[in-house]
């Protein structure tokens, strides 16, 4: 399989390194405007970048468009006259939707919206596709490629916002938490790099509790507290202070 992806940043080069690692005898070849910030591909044989996208896209399967979202009408402009109908167009643009993205191709062509988040850069992305004109084979073809990046669910359309929201925005509010946590510490008493390695440890832990055990969080929640004990206090105090209200109303604000 040989895969294009056009803007080697932050995604497109933990995309790039995600298959790349996982796919050794796929070809990959990545672009970016300046030619600059390339060192990290240069230990994978199977990565060749390029400045010139058209020359990139060349013999591709799929092209991967890891631009902003506002260059991607002008990349799709420029390699319009070298790329075929039977190469898939992947985009992992934020907001920009599938019929936009048809409306910018003069043809019909396996067509798809791919939000992962930060995550891809350690294989640990909740990453999600939808897709339009896809047959089986490229399908699994797409999820096989985002699935070297983490964990990837197929949903429609419609939901990508939300689930944008949830996960791709997520992950800061998750940051958040971790800094908030670690300013609490250190008035604890507890040093900020200790405190930071023992928050992320905890939530690795919250994480794989409910990962392995599939309980609710609430579940989850009863077995650490006790009646009268601290824990609920805490909890209690969080609560007295809006913190179920302030995650909602971020996440509706980020949809
Ligand atoms: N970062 C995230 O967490 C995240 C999550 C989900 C989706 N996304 C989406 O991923 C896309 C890229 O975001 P990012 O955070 O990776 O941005 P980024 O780090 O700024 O990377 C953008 C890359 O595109 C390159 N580029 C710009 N114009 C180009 C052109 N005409 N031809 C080829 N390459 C070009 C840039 O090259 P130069 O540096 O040389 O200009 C840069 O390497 C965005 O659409 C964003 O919505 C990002």
């Amino acid at each position: 399989m040989n895969i294009c992806i056009i803007g080697a940043g932050n995604m497109g080069g933990a995309i790039a390194l995600g298959a790349a690692k996982r796919f050794p005898n796929y070809k990959i070849n990545v672009t970016n405007r300046s030619g600059k910030n390339t060192e990290r591909f240069t230990q994978f044989p199977n990565i060749s970048c390029y400045v010139n996208n058209k020359r990139a896209t060349k013999g591709a399967d799929v092209i991967i468009l890891a631009v902003k979202p506002w260059v991607i009408k002008d990349v799709i402009n420029e390699i319009s006259d070298v790329i075929t109908a039977d190469q898939a167009l992947v985009s992992v643009a934020g907001g920009i939707s599938l019929s936009e993205l048809e409306g910018m191709l003069p043809w019909t062509c396996p067509l798809f919206r791919v939000i992962p988040n930060i995550a891809a850069s350690v294989g640990e992305s909740m990453t999600f596709i939808s897709e339009r004109n896809a047959g089986k084979k490229v399908m699994s073809d797409i999820v096989g490629i985002f699935s070297a990046l983490g964990k990837v669910s197929v949903i429609e359309e419609r939901l990508l916002p939300a689930a944008t929201a949830l996960c791709s925005c997520g992950i800061a509010y998750a940051f958040r938490y971790i800094r908030a946590s670690v300013e609490g510490a250190i008035e604890l008493g507890i040093s900020p790099c200790d405190a930071l390695d023992y928050i992320t440890q905890t939530l690795v832990g919250a994480a794989a509790v409910i990962n392995h055990d599939k309980i609710h969080p609430e579940e989850a929640i009863d077995r650490v507290t006790t009646p009268g004990g601290i824990t609920i206090k805490g909890l209690n105090a969080m609560e007295a202070n809006g913190f179920t209200n302030a995650v909602i109303a971020g996440l509706k604000a980020s949809k």
